[in-house]
C-alpha cells in the first residue's frame, strides 16, 4: 500500500532550538514542562480540560467534562455560556476596556480600530438589527463579506443572540454561495456592496442578487457600504446596514446558551461532489480555541497579533476571531492582497503597525520567496517575536527562509497542523518549549492523542508512512455535518473504527515528531484551500462540451498544489485552446477563482476500472512521471496507457 512506503527522512532533520531569550519569557518554557503537562493531560483529561474551562466565564457551570464519545460528542455537559460575552463583555471590567481589540487596514491604506468597549457596543447594535429582521436563536445567518471589521462584528452579533453563522468566503461564486445558503437553510444574508482586491472591486451584492435570482429562499439581505459601487436594492428584501443601525438601541443582553449549542456551520470540501457543512459547538470549541491560542502563540497582553487568514476559512474563525478575542488580544486584520500595490505590502504593514505575532501560510511564504528578499530589507521587522504557518505542509527550505529572512533567526516558528473539522490546532510546537524541525508540525497539543496507523488501525513504527488518526475525542471536535449524519460517520469514523480519521498521510520520527505528507483522499490543497476533485469535476461536466471529467492535484511551486483537469468531449466538440480557457472560466463561474484549473487536457477516454470508477491515481502518475508503475490490471481499457501518453495539448 502506498501509504506505508518506508521513508528514511526521520533522522536527517535539522533541529532548531527556541531562542533562550524567547523561552525565558514564554508561558511554557521547556520541553520538560511541555512533556510533564502533556502526560498529565493524557492521563487525566477530565482534570486538564476542566481546568481549561475555568479560563472562560459560564452563566451556569457544567456538571461533567465530557461524555467521552466521538459521535454525539458532548463537552462541559449541563453548562451554559455565551461566546460573544466571553470575547467581549468579560474584558470590559478592567484595563482591557480601552485596549484595542481590532486594528484594521483596508487595501487602499485607510485604517480603523475598535477598543473592546467600542467593539462590544457595535456587536450589540448589529445583534439588535438581526433580531429586528426576525433572526432568532438557532436561525442560520449567511455572512458573505470582505475582510472588514463589520464581518467580525456580524459573526459576534450572531453568537450573542444564539444565531448560527455560516460565513462564505468572498471568493466563492454566486452558485457556490447559493449552494451554501440552501444547504444551511438560511433566509438572511449579510453582505457588502463589494470588496477591494488588488485594486478591483469584487461585486459581492451583485453575486448575492444572482444567487437570489435562482432561489426564493433568500428573504432578506443586509448590505454594508464598503466600496460605494452602484448596486440594485430591492425594496422589502434589501436593507442598507448603515440605516438599520440607526433604528435599534445599543444594549443587547447576551443570551445563555447550552454548551452544545451550535456556534457556526462552515463549509469545506471533501471527497464527494458536495461541500460539507461542518458544525461546531459553543463551549468545547471556545475552551479549546482560547487555550490553544494562548499556549501556541504564547499570547501576552501587549502583543499585536496578525493571522492573515480570511474569515471565510476555519483559520479565520478560530485564530482571527474567537481564540484571540477570548484572550482579550489586540488583533490586526488587512483587507487586501499581499502584492497590492506592491509585493512589500505585508512587510510595510508589520513595520507600520509593529506587529508581534505573524501567522500565515506556506503559499504566502513561497510567494515572498519568489518576489525576493530585497523587498523585505527596507523594513524594520524587529517588532516580530513569533511566526506561524498553517494550511499545507511547509517545505523545509521554505521554513528556513521564513526563519532567516522574516524572523531573523530570533523568532520561533509554529507549524500548526489542524483542520476545519478539528476546530483548533492539534499538532504544533509550543514556541518557548519545543525544539523545531523544519517541515515537521512537531508534537501534539495537550490532551490530543494522534498516531500514524496502517489500514487496519495498527500503530506504525517511526519512519513508516501511514494514516494520521486521532485516538481520543477533544473539545473542539466537529459535532457533525449539517443534515448528513451518514457522511459524518462514514468519512471520519468508519474506515478505521474507534478513532478519528483525518484524511492526511503522515509519519512519526524516532522522537515522536509528526511529519504530515498531505491528503490521502481526493482533496486537492490549492494555496491551503481544500478543493474536492469531485466538485471541480461536476463543475466541468456541467459545461455543454464536456462528457466526462477527472481532476487531480499536481505539485505547484507557489500554490503547493494546482488543479489539472482531464476531459472527454461530447460529439461535435473539438479540443482547442479556446475551449480549454472556456472550461477554466466555467469552473470559476461555478465555484470561484480559487478552483480555476491550471491546465485542461483532452482525452478520448478516461481510465476506468471495470466497475466504472475513474482511476485518478493513474492520471496523476502519468502526468507527473510520464509512466505508470502501479497495478493496471483492473483497467477497463488496457490500451489506455498508450493513448494517454500520446495526449499532448498540441491542438490544430
Ligand atoms: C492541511 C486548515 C501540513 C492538511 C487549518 C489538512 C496541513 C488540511 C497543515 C485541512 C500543516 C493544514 N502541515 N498540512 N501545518 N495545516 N494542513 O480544513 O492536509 O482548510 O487535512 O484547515 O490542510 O485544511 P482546512
Amino acid at each position: 500500500m502506498e501509504a506505508q512506503k518506508k521513508i528514511d527522512k526521520s533522522t536527517s532533520a535539522v533541529v532548531i532550538y527556541p531562542p533562550s531569550s524567547f523561552s525565558k519569557k514564554a508561558l511554557i518554557d521547556s520541553l520538560e514542562k511541555y512533556s510533564f503537562l502533556y502526560k498529565e493531560s493524557i492521563e487525566n483529561p477530565e482534570l486538564f480540560w476542566g481546568k481549561a474551562a475555568q479560563e472562560i466565564e459560564w452563566f451556569r457551570s457544567w456538571e461533567k467534562v465530557s461524555n467521552g464519545r466521538f459521535i454525539d460528542s458532548q463537552w462541559f455537559c449541563g453548562g451554559s455560556l455565551n461566546v460573544a460575552f466571553n470575547c467581549l463583555d468579560r474584558h470590559l471590567k478592567g484595563d482591557r476596556r480601552n485596549k484595542r481589540a481590532i486594528i484594521w487596514e483596508g487595501e487602499n491604506g485607510e485604517c480603523l480600530s475598535y477598543t473592546y468597549e467600542e467593539l462590544a457596543k457595535e456587536v450589540a447594535i448589529v445583534a439588535n438589527v438581526l433580531k429586528r429582521h426576525g433572526v432568532r436563536k438557532s436561525d442560520t445567518v449567511v455572512i458573505y463579506m470582505p475582510l472588514i471589521p463589520q464581518a467580525i462584528i456580524t459573526m459576534l452579533a450572531c453568537a450573542r443572540i444564539g444565531a448560527i453563522h455560516n460565513v462564505v468566503f468572498a471568493g466563492f461564486s454566486a452558485k457556490a454561495l447559493l449552494e451554501r445558503i440552501q444547504d444551511s437553510e438560511a433566509s438572511i444574508v449579510v453582505t457588502a456592496d463589494g470588496g477591494f482586491r488588488r485594486g478591483k472591486i469584487i461585486p459581492l451584492k451583485a453575486r448575492v442578487d444572482e444567487a437570489a435570482s435562482m432561489s426564493s429562499q433568500i428573504k432578506k439581505v443586509l448590505v454594508y457600504k464598503r466600496v460605494g459601487c452602484s448596486i440594485q436594492m430591492i425594496p422589502g428584501r434589501d436593507y442598507w446596514m448603515e440605516e438599520e443601525l440607526q433604528k435599534v438601541e445599543e444594549h443587547c443582553e447576551p443570551i445563555a446558551l447550552d454548551s452544545e449549542h451550535p456556534l457556526f456551520i462552515l463549509y469545506t470540501s471533501g471527497t464527494t461532489g458536495k461541500p460539507k457543512g461542518i458544525v461546531h459547538s459553543s463551549a468545547g470549541y471556545l475552551v479549546q480555541v482560547a487555550l490553544s491560542t494562548k499556549m501556541i502563540f504564547d499570547l501576552k497582553e501587549k502583543d499585536l497579533y496578525w493571522c492573515t487568514a480570511d474569515i471565510g476559512w476555519i483559520t479565520g474563525h478560530s485564530y482571527v476571531v474567537y481564540g484571540p478575542l477570548a484572550n482579550g488580544a489586540s488583533i490586526f486584520i488587512y483587507e487586501g492582497a499581499p502584492d497590492y500595490p506592491s509585493v512589500d505590502r505585508f512587510w510595510r504593514l508589520i513595520d507600520a503597525h509593529k506587529i508581534t505575532i505573524f501567522y500565515t501560510s506556506p503559499t504566502a511564504i513561497r510567494a515572498f520567496i519568489k518576489w525576493g528578499t530585497s523587498w523585505i530589507e527596507n523594513y524594520d521587522l524587529s517588532s516580530l517575536r513569533l511566526l506561524g504557518s498553517v494550511g499545507e505542509p511547509i517545505n523545509p527550505e521554505v521554513w528556513l527562509w521564513f526563519y532567516r529572512h522574516v524572523g531573523k533567526e530570533r523568532c520561533p516558528i509554529v507549524d500548526t497542523w489542524w483542520q476545519t473539522e478539528t476546530g483548533s490546532i492539534l499538532i504544533s510546537a509550543l514556541p518557548g518549549a519545543t525544539p523545531m524541525k523544519p517541515g515537521s508540525a512537531t508534537l501534539p497539543f495537550f490532551g490530543i492523542l494522534p498516531d500514524v496507523v496502517d489500514e487496519k488501525g495498527q500503530s506504525l513504527p517511526p519512519g513508516r508512512n501511514g494514516f494520521l488518526v486521532i485516538k481520543r475525542p477533544w473539545p473542539s471536535l466537529l459535532r457533525g455535518i449539517h443534515k448528513d449524519e451518514t457522511s459524518f460517520k462514514k468519512i471520519y469514523f468508519s474506515r478505521i473504527p474507534g478513532v478519528y480519521f483525518t484524511g492526511d498521510g503522515a509519519y512519526k520520527d524516532e522522537e515522536g515528531y509528526f511529519w504530515i505528507t498531505g491528503r490521502i483522499d481526493d482533496v486537492i490543497n490549492v494555496s491551503g484551500h481544500r478543493i474536492g476533485s469531485a466538485e471541480v469535476e461536476s463543475a466541468l461536466v456541467s459545461h455543454p462540451a464536456v462528457a466526462e471529467a477527472a481532476v487531480v492535484g499536481i505539485p505547484d511551486s507557489t500554490k503547493g498544489e494546482a488543479i489539472l483537469g482531464f476531459v472527454t468531449l461530447k460529439e461535435g466538440y473539438l479540443p482547442s485552446t479556446e475551449l480549454s480557457e472556456a472550461l477554466k472560466d466555467h469552473v470559476v463561474k461555478e465555484i470561484g477563482s480559487l478552483a480555476r484549473p491550471k491546465e485542461i487536457r483532452f482525452l478520448d477516454t478516461l481510465p476506468k476500472t471495470r466497475s466504472g470508477k475513474i482511476v485518478r491515481r493513474l492520471l496523476k502518475e502519468i502526468s507527473l512521471e510520464g509512466r505508470i508503475t502501479g497495478d493496471t490490471t483492473t483497467l477497463e481499457d488496457s490500451q489506455f496507457i498508450d493513448k494517454i501518453a500520446k495526449a499532448k495539448n498540441d491542438f490544430p
